[in-house]
């Protein structure tokens, strides 16, 4: 399964992004998926960081993550986006 190397984001994911980016159906791009994911990956980080915050279309503001800090928001969309560092 899927999910964030580092400990602290998977947990996060699992109890947010995950419900809408790893179910097909749902609008979200789905973890992983290049395809959904490089047009808006174009877009640049700080837009996709903004609209992750702010909330986007049916994105809903924080992704419904209560307790993601700011910080935390760039290591989940690389994540899914499939753009985390190997490491
Ligand atoms: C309730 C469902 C839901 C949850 C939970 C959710 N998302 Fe989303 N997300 C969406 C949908 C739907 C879209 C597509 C919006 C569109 O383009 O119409 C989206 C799009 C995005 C985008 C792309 C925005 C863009 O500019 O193209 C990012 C980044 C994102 N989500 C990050 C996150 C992160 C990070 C989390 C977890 C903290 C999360 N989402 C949780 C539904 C969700």
């Amino acid at each position: 399964m899927l999910k964030p190397a580092n400990a602290r984001l998977a947990g996060l994911y699992e109890t947010s992004c995950k419900a809408c980016h790893a179910t097909p159906g749902t609008g979200a791009p789905l973890v992983h998926d290049r395809v959904a994911w490089d047009p808006r990956w174009k877009q640049g980080e700080a837009v996709l960081l903004d609209h992750a915050v702010q909330g986007y279309k049916a994105m809903p503001a924080a992704g419904q993550c209560v307790a993601c800090a700011p910080s935390d928001f760039q290591g989940l969309i690389r994540f899914m986006a499939g753009r985390e560092d190997p490491a």
